[in-house]
């Protein structure tokens, strides 16, 4: 039995005390309620959230992490800094890393080894753009993008991966997939986890789905049973938002 994780990224929200009144909020209304929860806030936020939140079963994650133990990489952190900072997961790939910032599977698939390897939790993030959902290559572009993130990772080590399937075109717009849709393309992921990894750990996989989820429709996500759980942007940025989505996974 897979167990749900619900996970809050961010993105470029919030400073150092704002991060703190959430998790004051957060765990107020979350009091007496266990589910995994992560919050993954900007870089700068991390020591503010693990301070916040210690003594709790709340975790905090990191957006990203570069792959590298050290070195002359301007703005980049590495999977030391994240654990001494008291991280337990990572987002790696996220859709605005690949888009803006020039991200490709292959550099996912380096972030991914480094963080499993440093004993981090990593979130890797898939998903097609509308374009190529549109030209009936969702599947393809899911195939491809976890062969490669997958390649050289040995099932032994994968045993902490977590997935997030993000569609593209339901980032921040409001428009979900629906929960048949997101299941469908949670199968095609875990089938390549299988393929890749092994079928144990890809029976054990934790495969969340991320894009525009929101109170009201995060229990019909969740009861698809390839939905493990959410990474959640917008509307995670609120205490009560957030709570009620993980009250819903759970
Ligand atoms: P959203 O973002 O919930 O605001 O659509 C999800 C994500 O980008 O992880």
């Amino acid at each position: 039995m897979r167990r749900k994780l619900l996970a809050a990224n961010w993105k470029m929200y919030k400073t150092p005390a704002e991060a703190q009144a959430f998790c004051r909020e957060f765990l107020r209304v979350m009091e007496g309620f266990g589910a995994d929860v992560v919050l993954c806030p900007p870089a700068l936020c991390i020591p503010a959230t693990v301070e916040a939140t210690r003594g709790s079963h709340i975790r905090v994650g990191a957006q990203n992490v570069h792959w590298d133990k050290e070195g002359a990489f301007t703005g980049e952190l590495s999977t030391g800094m994240l654990l001494a900072a008291g991280c337990t997961h990572v987002i790696i790939g996220h859709s605005e890393r690949r888009q803006y910032f020039g991200e490709t599977d292959s550099t996912v698939n380096k972030r991914l080894e480094a963080a499993l390897e440093a004993g981090l939790t990593p979130i890797c993030c898939v998903g097609e753009m509308l374009e190529e959902r549109k030209a009936g290559l969702t599947d393809e572009v899911l195939r491809r993008q976890c062969t490669v993130a997958f390649r050289g990772i040995s099932g032994e080590k994968a045993a902490k991966l977590t997935v997030a399937y993000e569609p593209v075109w339901a980032i921040g717009t409001g428009h979900t997939a629906t929960p048949e849709m997101a299941q469908e393309a949670h199968l095609t992921i875990r089938a390549e986890a299988a393929k890749a990894l092994g079928q144990q750990v890809a029976d054990d996989l934790r495969i969340l789905y991320g894009g525009s989820v929101k109170p009201e429709n995060a229990h019909a996500l969740m009861a698809q049973p390839d939905i493990d759980g959410a990474l959640v942007g917008g509307a995670s940025l609120d205490p009560k938002s957030f709570a009620a989505i993980c009250k819903a996974g759970a």
